[in-house]
């Protein structure tokens, strides 16, 4: 038999505070021209300081359980995507569970950096298959403004603070709602080092009383990362498209993840998607990891920028190195 996966409801949550490009002049060397001529980024969110990974998928999460006209308590499972935890125990699937008021779901965390929200929903998929009458949460979260070194200009100036929701279901072949067609995965961790949080973990360990060092933030080989994204974000975009017997001219919508206008634009001239079908909303947010792809779902919805029976292609890439592409029928 085969599974319909139908999404019943998007949702997406930035915290309140932003970070211009401006702010970013009084904290480090940098200037508003480098950062928009780089990265097309302009601001950021900020969490606020009582802010965890797993409140703002909370709010996402509200959004996207309202959007699908569902209650918390009918969840039957929580996949979480994010590489800024709350903490290493418990998940951040089960700190999301506690405070939606919620017990007895399986909750459980993908770690794949900005490819979050594909692994994560690819594990929902497999769930799904497992339990077709599961209702999952998939949900990503990111609050990497605390794993950056506010002295380091080439990695402090990109990233931002967000989460993104989705709801996921099985259906029947007739039923008008959004569908996730098929997602492709993949990874090389030979690649690994090119973006790092390595101090805290066990192979990185600290010791009680131990000065935290520049281990316990994101460290990143720019311009090594910028050449395997556009080239695996194009690989995977070619291998489901073409496995689903599809092409580029049948993308309506591009949402890639939102790492850096250039590698967005990269890819969209490669597949020959024209500007006005590229959604993009990193000028607002920066790179928001696991939840870009969410975020900007959730938003293009909301405005009205996918239509219904569009295809939205969705392709990604982020630390491990890890990438993939999904596509959504509208
Ligand atoms: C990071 C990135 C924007 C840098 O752009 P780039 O064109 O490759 O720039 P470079 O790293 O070559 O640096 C160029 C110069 O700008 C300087 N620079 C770096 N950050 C700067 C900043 N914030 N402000 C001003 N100057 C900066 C560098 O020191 C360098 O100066 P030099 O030539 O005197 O040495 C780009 O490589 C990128 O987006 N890579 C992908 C990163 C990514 O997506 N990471 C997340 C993975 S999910």
């Amino acid at each position: 038999m085969n599974t319909n996966f139908i999404i019943r409801g998007f949702g997406h949550y930035a915290p309140e505070k932003v970070l211009t490009n401006a702010d970013l002049e009084k904290i480090v060397e940098t200037n508003d021209e480098w950062i928009t001529t780089r990265t097309g980024i302009k601001q950021r969110h900020i969490a606020a300081e009582d802010q965890a990974a797993s409140d703002m998928a909370c709010e996402a999460a509200k959004h996207a359980l309202a959007q699908a006209g569902m209650k918390a308590e009918e969840l039957t499972h929580i996949v979480c995507g994010t590489f800024t935890p709350d903490s290493m125990v418990p998940s951040t699937a089960c700190r999301i569970q506690e405070k939606l008021g919620i017990k007895g779901q399986m909750c459980v965390d993908v770690a794949a950096a900005c490819s979050g929200f594909l692994y994560a929903m690819q594990t929902a998929r497999g769930y799904l298959m497992l339990e077709p009458d599961a209702k999952i949460l998939v949900v990503t979260t990111e609050v990497i403004s605390r794993f950056l070194n506010w002295e380091d200009r080439t990695t402090c100036v990109l990233f931002g603070d967000a989460a993104g929701a989705a709801i996921l279901t099985s259906g029947t072949d007739d039923e008008d709602a959004p569908r996730v067609v098929d997602i492709t995965l993949g990874a090389d961790g030979k690649l690994g080092d090119l973006l790092t949080v390595n101090g805290g973990g066990s192979a990185w360990a600290y010791a009680k009383g131990d000065v935290v060092g520049d281990d316990h933030f994101v460290k990143m080989q720019g311009r090594e990362i910028f050449k395997h994204a556009v080239r695996n974000m194009c690989a995977m975009s070619d291998k489901v498209l073409t496995r689903n017997g599809l092409s580029k001219e049948d993308v309506d919508v591009l949402i890639p993840h939102q790492a850096n206008w250039r590698i967005i634009d990269a890819v969209a001239r490669k597949f020959e998607i024209p500007e006005e079908k590229v959604f993009c909303n990193i000028a607002k947010y920066g790179n928001t990891s696991a939840a870009s792809v969410p975020l900007a779902l959730s938003e293009a919805v909301t405005e009205g920028f996918i239509k219904k029976g569009d295809l939205v292609l969705m392709p990604t890439f982020g630390g491990g190195f890890t990438w993939g592409a999904g596509l959504i029928r509208f």
